[in-house]
């Protein structure tokens, strides 16, 4: 139904005639001419339907934005002075000699070129939202990501395989989706929240190098970098340490870069320690586009006065920094005023800065609410080991080091990008050396940062029994401009060592057995050292195309709330259905009551 794509036809295809098959983007009436802008998923055209054709003319008549069409026509310069520079096909337009309405359409819910329409409306009439060409751009860069990684992966040796939906409930920390067994009354399947015990299993099939893209489900809270169901390439491989997985992943993230994208990113990714990270920019995840960073200063204020200061100092969980901000003294009492409740949201009690007006002038050319609760040498050293200047501005966060990490640690990017000092360039890391496990307070027991299947580094094996808190783990995390968007390790394959950290992640050899007894026992019958990560597709793609939100790269997301707003699900069902599914679900009688469910 077609001899070329909309956005194809230059001044090379003057006088052919040509047919597209498309949308009607725009028609114009001018003073007797017809204008068709038409779209396909290349581009625009412009059609002109003159009235020396009366019956096509007739049609053209007719048409309205969105209806789809077939046009024929003979592809002519545009006249002096109506060349469209914005346009890739602007120097041409198509006298229309053929108009066929294959289909009509209502007044769409929104104007595709409109800039802002609301994301509720997008999500409703998706199919329509899709046709604009920022959508279309982005699914094609996904498309293209996913075939440039495949063939890296194909290059090297990788076998693409797939693995179970209806499965077991993984571990990856987030609760799962559940499916009921109508075969098996009473039992579920839960819907993975990765391949994890497969990709191993596959391991010590001896498959050695495996991938696959796959869907992935976790029922969590919902945020502009998270939904229900999402996408990872996923991949896990037999006989590599961490250098050589690191080498090979980030060689894969080069070449999807320099092809999509035509970016050169650095050869070796910078890497980090977990430790550093933290110390230096209050995450795990830094944005290292920022500039700003946390300097610790507790040693200096642990004898001072100022109780805010001093608390924290000589609380061995507390962290005090500081942190310079350039031309930050420009800073009105406002803004201060906002960065203060910014930090609150992560629960930080306090802002205090401090303003550099004339450093010549010792004290008196610092402005503080602050200064009168210091010495002089403590507010010399401070001046000294942030390096300020004046003009600049320092803040100060004192608390328990998680809130400080977590408030300074948004508040650096945050003023990052109000002050513009983020580079503009991609800066990828590997942040290693992540401890084992972490402490949760509220529980009382460790908790594991990856999860419970990543081996603990070689030399510290031994700690797992004396000092588990001290144990580094081998896993990895590759981090992009502040997002995370993959992670792995190298995993146990040791059933003594497994079941150590089982222990102590408090699970016993009952839940271990029921759990993941098949892994388990699998680990008995030859296990070769393995070791894989994961990388989030839809991040990736997220930030590769320089959207806001990771519903921006996927063709039907669900809503902050986990619901699709186009085919209306989760939806109801029948009790038939519900009496073969073994379910008995009692309804919830009144807003706000949530309602029981037995069965
Ligand atoms: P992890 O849980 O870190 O590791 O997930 C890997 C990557 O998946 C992305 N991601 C998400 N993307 C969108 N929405 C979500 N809800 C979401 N959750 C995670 C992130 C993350 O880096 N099995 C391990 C990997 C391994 O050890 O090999 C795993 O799933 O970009
Ligand atoms: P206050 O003595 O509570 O009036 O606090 C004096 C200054 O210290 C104010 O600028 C507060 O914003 C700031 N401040 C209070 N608590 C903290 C904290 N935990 N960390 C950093 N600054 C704080």
């Amino acid at each position: 139904m077609r001899s070329h794509y909309c956005g194809e036809v230059n001044t090379a295809h003057i006088d052919q005639t040509v047919e597209f098959s498309g949308w009607v983007n725009r028609r114009r009436d001018h003073g007797g001419v017809i204008f068709i802008d038409l779209r396909d998923r290349s581009g625009l055209v412009q059609v002109v339907y003159d009235p020396d054709l009366p019956e096509v003319f007739a049609t053209a008549e007719q048409v309205r934005n969105e209806f789809v069409v077939r046009v024929r026509g003979r592809v002519r310069a545009r006249p002096e002075g109506t060349v469209n520079p914005d346009l890739p096909t602007g120097e041409v337009e198509v006298l229309g000699l053929e108009l066929e309405i294959l289909n009509r359409a209502d007044t769409p819910p929104f104007q595709l070129d409109d800039e802002d329409i609301s994301e509720e409306l997008r999500l409703r009439y998706r199919y329509v939202d899709l046709r604009r060409p920022v959508m279309q751009e982005r699914m094609m860069l996904r498309a293209l990501s996913t075939r440039t990684l495949r063939r890296y992966l194909d290059d090297h040796g990788f076998l693409d395989i797939e693995t179970p939906m209806l499965t077991k409930a993984t571990p990856e920390g987030a609760r799962d989706y559940l499916v009921p067994s109508r075969v098996h009354a009473g039992k579920f399947f839960a819907l993975p929240q990765s391949p994890q015990l497969f990709k191993q299993l596959l391991m010590m099939s001896g498959m050695d190098r495996y991938y696959q893209i796959v869907r992935c489900f976790r029922d969590e809270d919902l945020r502009a970098d998270r939904q229900p169901e999402f996408t990872q390439l996923d991949l896990e491989m037999s006989f590599m340490d961490e250098d050589e997985i690191m080498a090979l992943m980030e060689g894969m993230i080069r070449d999807l870069f320099a092809t999509a994208l035509d970016v050169q990113l650095p050869d070796p990714f910078l890497r980090m320690s977990y430790a550093e990270a933290m110390r230096r920019f209050g995450s795990d995840r830094p944005d290292l586009r920022c500039p700003l960073e946390l300097i610790d200063i507790a040693d200096l204020m642990d004898g001072v006065e100022f109780k805010v200061f001093a608390g924290p100092a000589k609380d061995p969980g507390g962290r005090v920094v500081a942190m310079r901000v350039p031309g930050g003294s420009e800073l009105s009492r406002k803004e201060i005023d906002d960065y203060t409740k910014f930090v609150g949201i992560y629960g930080a009690k306090g802002l205090a800065y401090v303003k550099v007006n004339d450093i010549a002038q010792g004290r008196d050319g610092l402005q503080s609410p602050i200064l009168k609760f210091l010495p002089d040498d403590a507010v010399s050293a401070i001046v000294e080991r942030t390096g300020v200047g004046n003009g600049d501005l320092i803040f100060f966060g004192a608390d328990k080091a998680q809130i400080v990490n977590e408030a300074i640690g948004a508040l650096r990017v945050k003023l990052g990008e109000d002050l513009e000092l983020m580079a503009d360039e991609w800066r990828p890391l590997w942040v290693v050396d992540f401890p084992m496990f972490e402490w949760d307070e509220g529980e009382g027991r460790w908790q594991a940062l990856h999860h419970p299947f990543t081996a603990p580094k070689t030399e510290h094996v031994d700690l797992l029994d004396s000092k588990p808190g001290d144990c580094l783990s081998r896993a990895y995390d590759m981090v992009l401009n502040g997002t995370e968007v993959g992670g792995g390790s190298i995993r146990i394959h040791r059933e003594a060592v497994q079941q150590k950290v089982f222990h102590l992640l408090g699970i016993d050899e009952e839940e271990a057995e029921e759990k993941f007894g098949f892994l388990l026992t699998a680990l008995k019958y030859g296990c070769p050292p393995h070791g894989g990560l994961a990388f989030g597709l839809d991040r990736l793609v997220m930030l590769m195309g320089g959207a806001a939100s990771i519903r921006d790269v996927m063709a039907f997301p669900k809503t902050q709330s986990a619901s699709c707003l186009l085919t209306r699900a989760p939806s109801e069902v029948s009790q038939g259905q519900l009496r073969e599914l073994h379910l008995r679900v009692r309804k919830p009688q009144s807003a706000g009551d949530a309602g029981g469910s037995e069965g």
